[in-house]
């Protein structure tokens, strides 16, 4: 699920990318946006659910924030600031015209793809908590999900939705930006991946949001990324794309956070090789 960035602009300042870029998005963000799209569904079949936006809700163009798709069900996002509250009904109208079953939390923020991902082969929810998410949210993940639910505290408000400084893979890797996480948080990840298959990410590629990376088929699209990043990926099996997306960084978001993957939940359970 994607939304043309009709009516995208920074408008208000609810994150620390946002200070100083109030007023900043420019048209290039039209052509940064389609370009993006054209590379989806150049490097694998993919079929887009379009939203549009309206004037009021700029930030509708992040996709990810939704919700959390759990097979049939749509956990629909409560979100933390007022400025985004405004999306939650045209989320949840296009969930329920795309299929889905949709419910929310009980009095709790909860900011949907952008701080719940799946491990891909991993029987775990990675939950991100802390700036917009809260902990009590990641607790009822727990009743719905089925599988175990990881709850992640972020420490540094750069990086304040998971999917910035998380990214699971199919082959069983996963990008991480472990500064991004408390010191609790890391030995829980380090716990839950097997080091060869934890791809740490340093901190020059995390502020390009190399995290916030699409994974469709073998691609991995990213706005830039290091040539060690890029040899990390091409080793776990990935083509790596780049396309610029520096428009959507103004407002603290990027590839990953411009969709919502509609085929979601939890992984099997399969073993990764180790
Ligand atoms: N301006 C948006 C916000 O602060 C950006 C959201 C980016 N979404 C994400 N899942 N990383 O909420």
């Amino acid at each position: 699920m994607v939304c043309p960035p009709g009516h995208y602009d920074v408008r208000y300042a609810i994150n620390p990318w946002m200070t100083g870029h109030v007023g900043d998005a420019t048209p290039d963000a039209q052509r940064q946006w389609e370009r993006f799209i054209e590379l989806t569904g150049c490097v694998a079949d993919v079929e887009f659910v379009q939203l549009s936006q309206a004037e009021q809700t700029p930030d509708l163009v992040f996709t990810a924030n939704a919700g959390l798709i759990v097979g049939n069900l749509a956990i629909v996002s409560s979100f933390r600031h007022a400025e985004r509250r405004r999306e939650q009904p045209v989320f949840r109208a296009a969930l329920a015209r795309a299929g889905f079953a949709t419910t929310f939390l009980q009095q709790t923020y909860f900011e949907g793809a952008g701080d719940a991902l799946f491990d891909r082969v991993r029987p775990i929810l990675y939950a991100g908590y802390g700036w917009r998410t809260e902990r009590g949210a990641t607790l009822q993940l727990q009743e719905i999900v089925g599988c175990r639910v990881l709850p992640l505290l972020l420490a540094d408000e750069r990086f304040y939705h998971l999917d910035t400084a998380l990214c699971p893979l199919a082959s069983g890797h996963v990008m991480a930006y472990m500064d991004a996480f408390s010191p609790h948080a890391q030995t829980l990840l380090r716990r839950a991946i097997e080091p060869g298959y934890l791809i740490e990410v340093g901190v020059d590629d995390a502020l390009r949001f190399a995290c916030n990376a699409l994974e469709i088929g073998d691609a991995v699209i990213m706005h830039d990324c290091s040539r060690r990043l890029r040899e990390r990926l091409h080793a776990a099996g990935y083509r790596v794309f780049l396309t610029e997306l520096s428009e959507f960084h103004k407002a603290g978001g990027s590839a990953k956070c411009l969709t919502l993957k509609l085929e979601d939940g939890p992984a099997a359970g399969m073993a990764v090789a180790t």
